[in-house]
């Protein structure tokens, strides 16, 4: 833990418009400051700096926190990195390296190294035979093997361990590797048994998790490590730490383990596949940073189209160019190469479609371009696709296209996706309206018998309680004696209010800029959009007990709301009715 005090320090010597004023230029807009978001590409700005609360929020991709959550995002660091880097920007000592955690952390790394070696060592010794013999069978040389450090874990419930026990490892850590686990009776055991092992390494090239494969068909085909102090499966790129040695800034995202080691075999050192069940935002913005293009290279199957789909998605917001590869009688990267051959695969990569190019293409197969009928049809999703993803450039490119598909002239063509186009920037500016009110409501748990819109308004009051709290501390005074942490239905302001709890009773103070050490980004995010949206407001105690009687009432199921003075319920409208008023990026305010 690094202290309050030194953090209280850190946040008075940042200043916060400063420092993000150095990514991406700000303008002076009242108290607030604007700029283009530098986490997503746009071209009005919708990122806003608040020196007041010394956060930032960007109402277009819903990014946001303090100082230390914006390094640690934009430069890809944890947060004592982050503290670290700020400190010594701001001409300070740096923070004591933090005991336990720290500790803790070293030894978890050093263990992950100690048992890849371990694996290693199994693989090339007698027990290792039917391993070495699957490697082999997948096409992998051993110059492969020793390159990305593959392994074998025996078929043993102790051996893992006794090998760490051995080496000087207590109980805590080998628990915290996730490398061993405990049984009911209390006993530990080796979670990966008669398993080919893959490590899993940072962009730095520490091992920080493993993937386990059965050496043959039985489920399941892998047991991975679980999330441990050193390993945030969201923010993992599989391979990452040897693409970005790569000259190439063109990368191959693709599904499995082994379709990276494959290509990288073949030659195509860009390869990379992101950790976890779906791809997150957060690895989309690793990737950006090291790559200019990305081609998707994701299974032929329903799943792998589905993963497409989101990957698109994703990077539509990046600065990143996307190309879809689609590989003809495969299932995948690694089956392809093996059929036929690194240089078919550098055939179709270079030959890879673009994302808007592959979305036309599926239209095209739900139409008989033959008929009339289907031929408009086919058009006009072209358009609506056109008009909402391209650049003018790639708009009239392929109206041109069209043209000559269709027959139509591209002069009509570019008039209706103009039509579109404007229908669609309208829409999308309600929308982001819209998801601004709703976010971080959908992760409301409905306790028993709280009808749902009772929960909406309850979690809607709640966030403006918290954010009531944080931007005028001394409102807690009201608020303590009389709301529970239990109470909270939206578990990230339940967690905010019990850290602020803690604080007040440590008589430490909880401004924004002194949680992130222990709040998750995206709580950071949801906390500032909430100053963002309110950092005009000038909280009163009758907010505060209009914002206790929504959350109490919604748990009680009383008749508290009818109760309210009519004045105050009036009030209580007129605010959210401000709040609910669209705001307005074009100008200053
Ligand atoms: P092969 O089938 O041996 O070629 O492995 P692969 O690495 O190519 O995996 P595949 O394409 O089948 O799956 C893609 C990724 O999903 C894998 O690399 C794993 O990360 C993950 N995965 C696949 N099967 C399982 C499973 O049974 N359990 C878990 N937790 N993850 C899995
Ligand atoms: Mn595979």
């Amino acid at each position: 833990m690094i202290s309050h005090v030194y953090l209280q320090e850190l946040i008075a010597r940042t200043n916060i418009e400063e420092l993000i004023g150095t990514y991406t230029p700000l303008k002076r807009a009242g108290r607030t400051y604007k700029g283009l978001c530098p986490f997503h590409s746009e071209k009005t700005p919708s990122f806003v700096v608040y020196p007041d609360s010394q956060s930032f929020y960007c109402f277009g991709c819903g990014v946001g926190g303090d100082a230390i959550t914006f390094v640690k995002k934009i430069n890809n660091l944890d947060y004592v990195e982050s503290v670290k880097m700020l400190a010594s920007r701001a001409g300070m000592k740096l923070p004591e390296e933090d005991d336990a955690q720290g500790t803790l952390r070293s030894r978890v790394l050093a263990l992950n190294r100690d048992v890849a070696r371990f694996y290693f060592a199994c693989m090339n010794g007698e027990v290792g035979i039917a391993a070495r013999k699957y490697w082999r069978g997948r096409g992998l040389s051993d110059a492969t093997i020793r390159r990305f450090g593959l392994g074998y874990a025996p078929d043993s419930f102790g051996e893992s361990l006794s090998y760490l026990k051995k080496k000087g490892y207590t109980q805590e850590e080998m628990l915290a590797s996730g490398i061993v686990k405990k049984s009911e009776k209390g006993n530990l055991y080796d979670v990966f048994r008669n398993r080919v092992m893959i490590p899993i390494f940072d962009v730095r090239g520490n091992v920080i998790a493993f993937g386990g494969r059965n050496l043959g068909d039985e489920k399941p085909k892998y047991i991975n490590s679980p999330e441990t102090l050193i390993y945030k499966k969201s923010h993992t790129i599989f391979g990452l730490n040897i693409a970005k040695k790569s000259t190439s800034r063109r990368y191959i995202l693709c599904e499995g383990y082994l379709d990276v080691i494959s290509l990288h075999q073949a030659g195509f050192d860009t390869a990379v596949a992101a950790c976890g069940t779906a791809l997150t935002p957060e690895q989309v913005r690793i990737i950006s940073d090291y790559a200019d293009e990305v081609v998707l290279c994701y299974d032929g199957d329903e799943a792998g189209q589905k993963a497409t789909a989101r990957a698109m998605e994703l990077f539509s917001n990046s600065t990143v160019k996307v190309t879809v590869l689609t590989l003809p009688a495969a299932k995948d990267p690694d089956e392809f190469i093996k059929r036929r051959g690194a240089d078919a695969f550098r055939h179709l990569l270079d030959g890879a479609g673009n994302a808007l190019e592959y979305k036309m293409a599926k239209v095209k197969e739900q139409y008989d371009i033959t008929v009339p009928d289907g031929l408009l049809n086919y058009l006009k999703d072209c358009i609506e696709i056109l008009a909402q993803q391209a650049t003018p450039t790639e708009q009239d490119v392929y109206a041109g296209r069209l043209a000559q598909e269709t027959g139509v002239e591209k002069q009509r063509i570019l008039q209706q996706l103009e039509t579109v186009a404007k229908n669609y920037s309208k829409r999308r500016q309600r929308q982001i309206q819209q998801d601004l009110l709703k976010e971080g409501i959908n992760s409301i748990r409905l306790p028993l018998g709280v009808s749902g819109n009772q929960a909406l308004g309850a979690a809607n009051a709640e966030q403006q309680l918290i954010g009531a709290l944080l931007k005028q501390p001394e409102l807690l005074e009201q608020v303590k004696g009389n709301l529970r942490p239990e109470e909270l239905i939206l578990p990230e302001m339940r967690q905010t209010y019990s850290l602020i709890l803690q604080r007040n009773k440590e008589q430490l103070s909880f401004e924004l800029a002194t949680l992130s050490g222990e709040l998750s980004d995206e709580v950071m995010a949801q906390l500032s959009r909430v100053l963002a949206q309110n950092y005009e407001i000038q909280f009163t105690p009758g907010d505060i007990q209009l914002y206790l009687s929504r959350i109490q009432g919604a748990k009680h199921q009383s008749k508290e709301a009818a109760k309210m003075e009519p004045d105050q319920l009036a009030a209580y409208l007129q605010k959210l009715k401000q709040q609910k008023k669209p705001t307005d990026f074009s100008g200053d305010e």
